[in-house]
Order: structure tokens, then sequence, then C-alpha cells
């Protein structure tokens, strides 16, 4: 089974083709980048209508197929900006129809977990999840995926973006703040905020901004930028795995690829006896192949949805979908 799957809950636009044994035939995608300040919704939703044709034949093109191979299309139906899920979910209907290939809509952050405990081997992990929008640390219980902590307020790459822009660093400015904070030499205060199960960033962009002001080395305000936020989303998910009992942490999310990250939350995990699985980056940030794969489970289990099925939801909850794969 072919299973084209198409991304695009927020600056990505990803299209990939993937088969039942989630080999990955082609996996394309584009990046809208605002030329100054945040994401503009609309604008991205534009980007993402551009790039969709060329896109879809590269992707055919790179994986030897032809447009009569595809079974199955697939796409992110939330949570994400409601313009470019609408954009996104369009192109899925119309390709299905036209081609009479069946249509699964795909929760986006079900679709990180699915990607990284196929291709990493591990079985039953906690994720955490961290990208621009979203902070979650989400795990298995009962036949849904369940949110056990979260962002009361931005999302972890989210924060990082906004700092850089606000000191001038190229969006996304995550790579470019673990750089500057290798070069840290010591840990400044920064508020931590951690409630119960879940975090909160706002406060702490704030209080960066300050430290900046009051004359604080960037690189310094980097680094304990990074220790403050990556420490409580770690000691978030350990306590879901304590609570759990499970003993495998998958990482997701573009802030996956930040390797002090990856230390320190391969220190709790070894420190627990337990073990850390990270995808390859391509996987890691958003990307067509987690949606393809997600459809294809959801679609093997059984499941089938009708065009009228296929609204968008811009806050499509993790734990709003019955999960009939496992
Ligand atoms: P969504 O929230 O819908 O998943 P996104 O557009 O934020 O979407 P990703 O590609 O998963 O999706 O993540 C992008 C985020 O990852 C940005 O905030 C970026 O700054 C951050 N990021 C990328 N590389 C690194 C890194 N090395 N260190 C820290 N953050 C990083
Ligand atoms: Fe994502």
């Amino acid at each position: 089974m072919l299973c084209l799957g198409i991304e695009g809950t927020a600056h990505t636009v990803g299209v990939s083709i993937v088969d039942e044994n989630c080999r990955v035939h082609s996996n394309l995608q584009d990046m809208y980048e605002p030329l100054e300040g945040g994401i503009h919704p609309r604008e991205a939703a534009n980007h993402h209508a551009e790039c969709l044709i060329h896109l879809l034949n590269k992707s055919l093109e790179e994986a030897r197929k032809g447009f009569d191979d595809i079974d199955l299309v697939a796409f992110s139906q939330g949570p994400g900006l409601g313009p470019c899920l609408r954009t996104v979910a369009t192109a899925a209907r119309s390709l299905s129809l036209s081609l009479g290939a069946p249509i699964m809509g795909v929760n986006h952050c079900i679709a990180h977990l699915e990607i990284g405990r196929k291709t990493t081997g591990c079985e039953d992990p906690v994720l955490l999840y961290l990208s621009g929008g979203n902070t979650q640390v989400i795990a298995y219980s009962e036949k849904r995926y369940r949110v056990f902590g979260e962002t009361l307020d931005i999302g972890i790459g989210n924060l990082l973006d906004k700092f850089g822009r606000e000191v001038g660093l190229r969006f996304p400015s995550g790579p470019a703040i673990e750089k500057l904070a290798l070069k840290g030499e010591q840990l400044l205060s920064l508020p931590y905020s951690v409630k119960g199960m879940d975090v909160s960033f706002s406060g702490i962009l704030t209080a960066a901004l300050n430290l900046l002001n009051q004359g604080q080395k960037l690189e310094d305000v980097c680094s304990s930028l990074q220790e403050t936020s990556f420490a409580m989303v770690t000691e978030v998910t350990e306590r879901a795995m304590a609570h759990l009992e499970k003993e495998e942490v998958l990482l997701g999310g573009g802030v996956a690829c930040n390797q002090t990250l990856r230390n320190m939350v391969e220190c709790m995990a070894e420190e627990r006896g337990a073990a850390m699985f990270v995808p390859d980056a391509e996987l890691c940030v958003d990307n067509g192949a987690m949606i393809a794969w997600t459809g294809i489970l959801a679609y093997q289990s059984g499941m089938r949805m009708g065009v009228e099925d296929t609204q968008i939801n811009q806050r499509f909850r993790t734990d709003d979908v019955d999960i009939g794969w496992r």
C-alpha cells in the first residue's frame, strides 16, 4: 500500500510517499519564512498553496511513482493554523476525489509519536514533543494517547524564536541560540515555572530579555534560557515516566534537534534505567512522512473517512483520537 501524506499545520508544507512497511520513498518540504516578525497564517497558507503542486510532482518523481500508484491520501487535520490546515485539506480532498483513493485526516501530534515509534524501534514511550507551537508530554493509555503535561502558554520553540527575534537572530532561532549557548559561562537565574505537570514559558522570555537589558552577556542568557526551559520539560517527562512506569522516552518536534536537550533527557533516562530515542532530524521536524505513516496505521486498523469527515480542527486534541492500531 502506498500512501501520499501532506503536512501543513504551520510553517512547513511537506509531501511524502510511504509504504505499509514505513519505507519512505520520498519526503520533501518547503518552509515559509516571514520577512520580519512572526508567522502570518494567511501568508503561510499562500506559501503552501504555491508550493504544493511542485512538491506533489517532485515527490512522485523521486519515488518513481505515478498518481495511479497512490492507494491512500493522508493529511494533517490539526492542530494548527486555520488557513494552513484548510489549504492542505483542500489539496488532499481534491487529490482523493480525482484519484478515487480513500482519504484520512491525521492528528499532527500523534503522527510525531507514530513515526518515532516505528523508525526508532521503541514500543511504548513517553513522547516529549517540543516544537514551535507545541510542548506536550504524551503517552498511551487505554486506547488513547493522553497528554500528561503541556505548556500553559507558548510552545518552547516559540520561546526560543521570540527571544531570537528580539535579539536579532534569524528565524527559526533555536539552532543559533544553541550555538551561542555553547559559549555561555554562567547560569543566570530565570523563573522556573512548573505547575503540577504543566509548564509555562512566557515569564522566562520577559526575564531573559530583562537580563540582557541589565548588561548580561548574550551567550550566558542563551545557555540559561536553554538550561531552565529544558530542565522544566525534563522534570515533567521524568514524572510522567515514573507515574506510568514507562521505560522509554521518545523525542519529537524541531527542538528535539538540540544536543543540550538530548543530553539532559538522556541523563535523566539513564538514571532511571530507561532509554531515550530520537528520530532522524528530517522526521523530527514537521514532515509529510509521519502523516502518511499514521494514515496507513489508521486505515489498516479499519478506520474510514468520508469527505464530510475531513473538516480541519485547529484545536484537534491528542486525546480525541481512538487508537485502533494498538
Ligand atoms: P508545529 O508546532 O506545528 O509542530 P513548527 O513549525 O514549530 O510546527 P518544527 O519544525 O517541529 O515545527 O519545529 C520548529 C522549531 O524548532 C522552531 O521553534 C525552531 O527554533 C526549533 N528548533 C530547530 N532546531 C533547533 C535546535 N537545534 N535547538 C532548539 N530549537 C530548535
Ligand atoms: Fe510538529
